[in-house]
C-alpha cells in the first residue's frame, strides 16, 4: 500500500463545524493513572491514537486490566504498589516519549525487571533527562548511553527528592511526580514553567500536593501516599490537533471554522496567544472547566492581514508542539518574525526545527537560522506552483501534518510521505480534512 499523501490543490472555501480527538497528554496520563489507582476508573473519549493504545498495551504488560466499551474505557487499577507480574518485562512504548517517560515514573516501585523500548525515532532521544532524576529516588536504572533501551529495577525503600527541572519538560516534572506518588515522605519539585496536567490530575483525585507559583518557576510538593480511588474522566479536544485545522482556516480564503470543546488550559494555549497577537482573531467561546482543565470552542476565521512577531520566549513552552503550523503564519505574514530559543524542539519525535527551516527553504520562503533562534520573512502573497516531495521526517506525525497544512493554503504540488504518521497523535485527520474538503466551494 502507498503510505504517501499527494496535494496538488489549493483547499476551496468552507464554513464548518468541527472536533477534534481527545488530549493526547491527558489521555496518556489518564491511563497511567487509573492503572495506578485502586480500583475502576471510567475515562470517556479517551484518545485512540497509537501513542494511547501504546499505554493501554504498556499497563496490560504490568497486570491491569482494561475494557472498551461504546463511549469509554474502564481500568481496573491494582493500586501503587502491585504489579501483576511475575517475570521481567519488555514495554515497548512505539512513538511515545510522553508514554516512555511518564512509565518510568511508576516503576520505581516495581520488583522485576523492567526493559522499555520504542521505536525508531524514540529510541534517538534522549532519557538521561528523566533517568537521572529518578536515580536519586535509589531507584536501579540504566540507559543504553542516554537512549533506549533503558531498564528499571524499582526499590521498595524509595526516598523521596528534590529536583531542580530547568528544561521546561512537562514529561520530566511528571515522571517525577508520579515516581513522588510512592515514596514515603515530601518530595520537592522546581519546575520551569510547562503543560500542568499532572498537577490538575493529582489535585482532581485529592492527592496531597501543594503548587506555589512564581513568575519563572513552579514549586511542587508531593506527598506520597499508600493509594488512591479509581476515578471518573472526561477527556476534552486537543489544542495541538486543532492547531492544524486553526491554521488552514486562517490561512485559506473565505474561510471560516468552529472547533468544538478543545481544552484552553493557559498552560497549553501559546498557539492561540501569538496567533493573535499576529492578527488572527481567534475566539474562545462556552468556556467551562472541569476537574480544574478549562474548555472552549474556538472560532476562526480566514485572515489576509496577518502581522510578523518578534516571539517572546516565555510563550515557548505553551506552544511548544505548534511552532511548526506557526511558522507557516508567518511565512505568509506581513514582516519578518523573530522565535528565539527553540532548541527544544529538536528534541522532539525528529530534530522538529531543523526539519522545519528546511521545509520552510524548500518552498522559497527566506529564513535566518542563527543557533536556536530564526527570523521568517513573511510574504503575504506567497503561494507555490513547484513540486515538492517531503521525505525522511523520522515519521514525525507533526511534520506530515504541517506539510499537508502547507500544500493546502500555498498551492504547489506535494508528495508527503509516510501517511501513516498521523496514526500517533490524530487518527481522525483525514477524516476532519475530508468533511472540510466535502463542504467546501
Ligand atoms: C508532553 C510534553 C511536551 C510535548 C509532548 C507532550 C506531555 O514534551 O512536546 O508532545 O504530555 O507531557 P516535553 O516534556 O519533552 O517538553
Amino acid at each position: 500500500m502507498t503510505n504517501y499523501l499527494l496535494i496538488n490543490k489549493k483547499i476551496n472555501s468552507f464554513s464548518k463545524k468541527i472536533e477534534v480527538s481527545g488530549d493526547k497528554s491527558i489521555s496518556i496520563r489518564c491511563v497511567l493513572l487509573a492503572s495506578q489507582a485502586i480500583g475502576k476508573s471510567k475515562i470517556t473519549n479517551l484518545l485512540e491514537s497509537d501513542d494511547v493504545l501504546f499505554a493501554l498495551k504498556s499497563i496490560k504488560k504490568l497486570g491491569v486490566k482494561y475494557k472498551k466499551y461504546k463511549k469509554f474505557y474502564e481500568i481496573n487499577g491494582l493500586g501503587l504498589n502491585s504489579f501483576n507480574i511475575n517475570k521481567n518485562v519488555t514495554i515497548d512504548a512505539g512513538n511515545s516519549g510522553t508514554l516512555a517517560r511518564l512509565i518510568l515514573g511508576i516503576l520505581v516501585n516495581s520488583r522485576k525487571k523492567i526493559k522499555i523500548i520504542g521505536d525508531n525515532s524514540l529510541s534517538k532521544r534522549d532519557f538521561s533527562r528523566v533517568t537521572e532524576p529518578l536515580k536519586n529516588f535509589g531507584v536501579n536504572i540504566s540507559t543504553n548511553n542516554k537512549r533506549l533501551p533503558v531498564e528499571i529495577i524499582g526499590t521498595e525503600f524509595l526516598r523521596p527528592i528534590e529536583f531542580k527541572e530547568n528544561i521546561g519538560s512537562a514529561q520530566c516534572k511528571s515522571s517525577v511526580m508520579l515516581a513522588a506518588l510512592k515514596s514515603p515522605g515530601i518530595t520537592k519539585i522546581k519546575a520551569k514553567k510547562s503543560r500542568d496536567h499532572t498537577e490538575l490530575l493529582f489535585k482532581s483525585l485529592n492527592i496531597p500536593i501543594k503548587i506555589k507559583k512564581t513568575k519563572k518557576l513552579d514549586l511542587i510538593e508531593i506527598k506520597g501516599i499508600s493509594n488512591f480511588n479509581g476515578f471518573n474522566y472526561k477527556i476534552p479536544g486537543d489544542i495541538s490537533s486543532s492547531a492544524f485545522f486553526i491554521v488552514l482556516t486562517l490561512l485559506s480564503k473565505n474561510s471560516e471554522m468552529i472547533i468544538k470543546n478543545v481544552n484552553i488550559n493557559k498552560t497549553r494555549t501559546g498557539v492561540i496567544t501569538i496567533l493573535n497577537r499576529m492578527n488572527a482573531k481567534i475566539l474562545l467561546k462556552n468556556k467551562k472547566i472541569y476537574k480544574g482543565e478549562i474548555t472552549a470552542d474556538l472560532k476562526i476565521k480566514s485572515s489576509d492581514k496577518i502581522k510578523s512577531i518578534n516571539c517572546p520566549e516565555n510563550l515557548n513552552s505553551s506552544a511548544i508542539d505548534e511552532f511548526l503550523v506557526i511558522f507557516l503564519v508567518a511565512a505568509r505574514a506581513n514582516g519578518i518574525s523573530t522565535f528565539k530559543n527553540l532548541g527544544e524542539l529538536n528534541q522532539k519525535e525528529s530534530p522538529r526545527l531543523d526539519i522545519a527551516v528546511n521545509i520552510l527553504k524548500k518552498i522559497g520562503v527566506k529564513v535566518k537560522r542563527i543557533k536556536d533562534n530564526v527570523k521568517i520573512h513573511g510574504n503575504p502573497s506567497l503561494n507555490l506552483k513547484g513540486n515538492y516531495t517531503i521525505k525522511n521526517f523520522r515519521k514525525d506525525h507533526r511534520i506530515f501534518m504541517m506539510s499537508c497544512i502547507a500544500a493546502l493554503v500555498l498551492g504547489g504540488n506535494w508528495k508527503i510521505h509516510n501517511k501513516d504518521s498521523v496514526k500517533s497523535s490524530f487518527p481522525s485527520f483525514f477524516k476532519i480534512l475530508k468533511l472540510i474538503k466535502n463542504n467546501s466551494n
